[in-house]
């Protein structure tokens, strides 16, 4: 355990027990919409590689505590949050490609364009994310489902804006030519990464049925802090991790030349500035009770992981 992680009584190398619990569920629910896909056999495999079998599940999880502090009971989270899951390993499929980052390590595995070909991991993403609004509208109540759709329709157009900067850079954007490094680096990350992390909370929040307006205001000031730390502390495990740890490749963003924190801040100010995201994050749901327990609790986590 680091310092650090001792220090606020989180073990870095896992989830809180009492998080962790509602993974079983989460699993065998994304395990189902993959197989319920309608997908014909070589695409259903391609689609069960990316999304089962590996991933921390932290937007499903986030979805089902989100729904807790709002007074639900989690599992009607579990749409929402499956949702925002395949939307995430679609993301991940692609942006693992050659096109993008070129990665061939994913969840300790090849990945997907490794493993089956770059046109059927083109193919699977487009699948999965496309599936994932297909699910909002079969599985949730019609006004449910409107919502979630346009929450999650707007976090993916953050998330590509994001990962276009990221892979592209700002060139085409009048507004970017005043900004400094780290002006643009919390845009790219704010998209990339935090968009998603936000709905996660957000359509989670609003599965409960009980999420009343101030609430969901609050909920979404956490989300928006623990997003931002989520990506600094992603960006600091590709220099501090080995691949074997995280199960993908590290050293990689430098080689790249990505704009990251460490890369911007150093490595210490950036460890620094994820306590300080942590600590926005938990004064955002300080107003909750217990209900908001689990979000604390992933919150610190989210701190603190090491892959
Ligand atoms: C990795 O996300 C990609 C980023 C948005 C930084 P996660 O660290 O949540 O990846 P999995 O789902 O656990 O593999
Ligand atoms: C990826 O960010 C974010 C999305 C997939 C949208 P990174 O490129 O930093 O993620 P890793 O490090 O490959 O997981
Ligand atoms: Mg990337
Ligand atoms: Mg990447
Ligand atoms: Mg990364």
């Amino acid at each position: 355990m680091s310092a650090n992680a001792e220090q606020h009584g989180v073990d870095s190398g896992s989830l809180p027990h009492t998080v962790a619990a509602a993974l079983p569920q989460i699993e065998a629910y994304m395990a189902t919409v993959v197989r319920l896909a309608g997908a014909p056999p070589a695409l259903e495999q391609a689609m069960a590689y990316a999304t089962l079998g590996g991933g921390k599940r932290l937007r499903p999880l986030l979805a089902w505590h989100a729904c807790m502090a709002s007074g639900g009971a989690g599992p009607e989270s579990l749409p929402a949050g499956a949702a925002i899951e395949l939307v995430h390993c679609f993301s991940l499929v692609h942006d693992d490609l050659p096109a993008l980052d070129n990665d061939d390590l994913r969840r300790g595995r090849p990945t997907l364009h490794r493993q089956a070909g770059e046109a059927m991991a083109i193919l699977a993403g487009d699948a999965l994310l496309n599936h994932a609004f297909g699910l909002l509208a079969d599985r949730l109540p019609p006004t449910l489902a409107l919502a979630t759709i346009r929450e999650l329709a707007d976090a993916c157009s953050r998330m590509i804006a994001g990962q276009v900067l990221d892979t592209l850079g700002f060139e085409g954007d009048p507004d970017a030519s005043e900004w400094d490094d780290a002006a643009r680096l919390e845009r790219i990350h704010r998209g990339k990464t935090g968009a998603m992390l936000v709905a996660s909370v957000r359509m989670g929040a609003m599965s409960s049925g009980s999420a009343e307006p101030a609430s969901l205001k609050a909920l979404t000031g956490f989300a928006e802090a623990a997003g931002l730390m989520f990506q600094i502390v992603d960006d600091l495990l590709d220099v501090t991790q080995t691949s074997e740890h995280t199960g993908k490749r590290t050293g990689k963003d430098a080689e790249a030349g990505k704009l990251t924190y460490p890369g911007v801040f150093g490595v210490e100010a950036s460890r620094r500035m994820v306590e300080e995201m942590r600590d926005t994050a938990l004064r955002a749901v300080e107003p909750f009770g217990e209900e908001a327990e689990g979000l604390r609790q992933i919150c610190r986590f989210l701190a603190v992981r090491t892959r």
